[in-house]
């Protein structure tokens, strides 16, 4: 299969990989970094048919995996997760020998926010995952979920009733993981906007309208919150936008 044609817009002129995933790079890889991933129809919609799938495009698909090469971990709400069919975070070999070539560990680790723990230690996820996974979780969770998920992954306690996105960011930097991608979804989103914990957001326009009933990229109870962004650049393929918005913090 033929790759989708990706260029910033107005030039015509086709990215590389390579070149795509530059436009992505941070400066300082060891300056704390969250980035979040979401796909949405031009009116609004953050799924259709329930997952987010039925929106994406090649060349959505195209940047969703070239993102995973430049983060220490993959970061996913369990809501998310359990919707989508998530398997073990592996990379394909062309992204592999990128992340070598640039120092980076074969894979990035797969880590999961979850209060309820409602997820299967035995699950491919856990199992045949190339990294040992992370769970993030409260003090709250439940006991034996906990103990038997501590088998299979690192469970890392980032709040009493509700996992704090700024504790969470500091577990993970004290574990050397401070390039955080985030992959959804939309309770984890507002989580993160609510502690102005997101650096960047990178939006797929995808070229349809899906009508009222989905749900939007971000989800839960209205905040009242704000948060400027500036635009770094935007990449088409056809009909399809990708956005890269970081946070206007001046
Ligand atoms: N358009 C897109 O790009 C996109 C991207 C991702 C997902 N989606 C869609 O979004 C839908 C899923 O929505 P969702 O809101 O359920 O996803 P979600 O935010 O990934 O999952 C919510 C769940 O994650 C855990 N969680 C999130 N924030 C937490 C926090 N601060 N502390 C503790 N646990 C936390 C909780 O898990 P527990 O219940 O286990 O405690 C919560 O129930 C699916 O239809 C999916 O297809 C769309």
């Amino acid at each position: 299969m033929t790759e989708p044609g990706v260029s910033l817009l107005g030039t015509g002129a086709s990215l590389s990989d390579d070149e795509i995933t530059d436009l992505y790079a941070v400066d300082d890889r060891t300056v704390g970094w969250l980035r979040v991933n979401f796909v949405s129809s031009v009116d609004g919609a953050g799924t259709h048919d329930g997952l987010s799938g039925g929106l994406g495009t090649p060349a959505d698909k195209r940047v969703f995996d070239l993102l995973r090469r430049l983060c220490d971990v993959v970061l996913v709400g369990a809501g998310t997760v359990r919707a989508e069919g998530y398997g073990p975070m592996r990379l394909d070999d062309a992204a592999v020998r990128w992340r070598q070539a640039h120092g980076l560990p074969a894979h990035p680790v797969f880590a999961i926010v979850s209060a309820r723990l409602n997820l299967d230690p035995f699950h491919p996820l856990f199992a045949d995952a190339p990294v040992r996974p992370i769970v993030v979780t409260v003090g709250s969770a439940p006991e034996e979920r906990r103990k038997a998920l501590a088998g299979v992954a690192d469970v890392l306690i980032a709040g009493d009733d509700h996992v704090d996105p700024g504790r969470m960011r500091s577990l993970l930097a004290d574990r050397g993981l401070a390039q955080v991608h985030s992959e959804g979804g939309p309770h984890l989103f507002a989580d993160f906007l609510r502690a102005d914990a997101v650096d960047e957001v990178c939006l797929t326009i995808s070229p349809v309208l899906e009508g009222p009933g989905a749900g939007r990229i971000v989800g839960g109870q209205p905040t009242g919150i704000q948060r400027p962004m500036a635009l770094a650049h935007v990449l088409s393929s056809e009909a399809t936008l990708l956005l890269r918005y970081v946070r206007d913090r001046s």
